[in-house]
């Protein structure tokens, strides 16, 4: 199948590459990009661990197609904070014991940032209803939403 030239913009980088129109996001982001904090399993839409940001929204990197992500901001977990620049999110996951495997844990802190941006002084009610698209196979969930919750505490002062 013929590939299509695409001009992706990638945690502020613009990257330009080929890819098959029927290529999800994903795809892209593991094998062409090396961005392989964004995680791959059930590739359809049921477990979350692919979630990046679009536009600042969160969403499953696996059903969306590539081709539909140019002229969008797109933001992995690479690009949120690193080792030494860890975001406030990431701060309070380690700091809360939140992280066990890990597998989840770059969508659900994506999907929390993009839930945090909207709503910057939930209920852990809301949190929970907010991460309910993100499945963790270890069953971490109190301990995720805690950090979750401690990280707007730090957030909202910042806004
Ligand atoms: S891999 Fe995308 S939702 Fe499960
Ligand atoms: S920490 Fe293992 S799947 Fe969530």
């Amino acid at each position: 199948m013929r590939k299509l030239p695409l001009s992706l913009t990638i945690n502020g980088e613009t990257h330009e590459l080929l890819a098959e129109p029927h290529h999800p996001l994903l795809e892209v982001l593991r094998t062409q990009l090396g961005l392989i904090g964004t995680k791959e399993n059930c590739l359809e839409g049921e477990c979350g661990v692919c979630t990046v940001l679009l536009d600042g929204m969160a969403v499953n990197s696996c059903l969306l197609l590539a081709a539909q992500c140019q002229g969008r901001r797109i933001v992995t977990i690479e690009g949120l904070g690193g080792p030494e620049t860890l975001h406030p999110l990431q701060e309070t996951f380690v700091e809360h014991g939140a992280v066990q495997c890990g597998y989840c844990i770059p969508g659900m802190i994506l999907a929390a940032k993009a839930y945090l941006d909207q709503n910057p002084e939930p209920t852990e009610g809301e949190i929970r209803e907010a991460l309910s698209g993100n499945l963790c196979r270890c069953t971490g969930y109190q301990k995720i939403l805690d950090a979750v919750l401690a990280a707007a505490g730090v957030l909202a002062p910042m806004r």
